[in-house]
């Protein structure tokens, strides 16, 4: 009954409108605009919900106390894009003990006990880091660089969040194979453009040859790439860039050669999670664990994708 809908009938004079709580990160990047506002466009009136939204601004704290809020509202369903992996159980547990579904979209949570959340839908971050590696290796195959010993750091999105645990273990073993693959440093730069931009200055300065940056998302890209020009460096010639996402203005940097390849995630779940919500509430049985497909994008079919892309 708890993986099908609320266990207890709804309360009298309760509004047929299917109400939906989620637990928004925040705001960091365009891949989290796209995402706030495929499920603002979802889970409207016409389509028969309320959706209540929280923007947790990257914090944990904030998330838990949303979804606290959603219970004392008895919402239908909780929809939660956790910040991080760990520390779930206990609000979990409430959710559980209200009889209200939780859904997991996007981001990971590690919890000892499964049946706390009903089923999750994302991108497969380990693959997408593996993606990573492996462009990297086609590329240095291709422009002869098999030689070379290639300086390598890493921006990494918030530690803990499985979209950084997971790109950088799939990067990192995908370095680890080939030893003139130098990794020098990798830093969190939150997911953000500020922050990225802010700890690739520091790698600069720290180390006169990068030869690689590995962007665990777009918008620490672009700050990577304003801190490169700022030194004098061409980003994308005299530092290979790879980053996640693929969204619109990372196309654009592709086109222009500043980013070299972008290992797709997308951020459309509004319309997924509206089709997991409408499996329960007609009694059907959802996967536990849904991976979306995704690509991998770089600067040879960039301008023939970009009219195809969404967000
Ligand atoms: O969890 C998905 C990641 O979160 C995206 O790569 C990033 O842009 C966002 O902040």
């Amino acid at each position: 009954a708890f993986a099908g809908g609320k266990a207890d009938a709804p309360a009298a004079g309760k509004k047929d409108l299917i109400v939906v709580g989620y637990a928004q990160v925040g705001a960091e990047s365009d891949w989290r605009t796209a995402n706030t506002e495929s499920f603002k466009s979802t889970f409207v009136e016409a389509n028969g919900y309320k959706l209540i939204f929280d923007d947790a601004q990257q914090k944990q704290e904030n998330q838990i106390k949303a979804i606290r809020n959603f219970i004392q509202q008895d919402v239908d369903y909780i929809v939660v894009a956790p910040v991080v992996e760990t520390g779930w159980e206990t609000v979990l547990a409430e959710a559980k003990a209200a009889g209200i579904p939780v859904i997991l979209s996007d981001r990971m949570m590690k919890v000892s006990d499964p049946s706390l959340y009903t089923c999750w839908v994302g991108g497969n971050f380990l693959q997408e880091g593996r993606d990573a590696a492996k462009w990297l290796d086609s590329y240095v195959k291709k422009s002869g660089r098999t030689n070379e010993d290639l300086n390598i750091v890493i921006l990494q999105g918030t530690i803990g969040s499985s979209a950084q645990v997971g790109r950088t273990q799939g990067v990192t073993e995908g370095l680890a194979k080939n030893p003139k693959y130098k990794l020098l440093a990798k830093q969190t730069g939150e997911f953000t453009q500020a922050k990225g931009q802010e700890v690739m200055e520091s790698f600069l300065k720290a180390y006169p040859k990068i030869d690689i940056v590995i962007a665990e998302n777009d918008n620490m890209a672009f700050g990577a790439i304003d801190a490169i020009k700022a030194v004098g460096k061409k980003p994308g010639k005299d530092i290979i860039i790879i980053s996640f996402d693929a969204v619109k203005e990372a196309f654009n940097r592709m086109i222009a050669g500043e980013i070299n390849a972008d290992v797709e995630c997308n951020p459309l779940h509004g319309p997924r999670v509206a089709e997991i919500i409408q499996t329960l509430e007609n009694g059907g049985s959802v996967e536990k664990i849904m991976y979306v497909v995704e690509e991998v994008f770089d600067t040879e079919n960039a301008a023939a994708k970009l009219p195809t892309r969404k967000y």
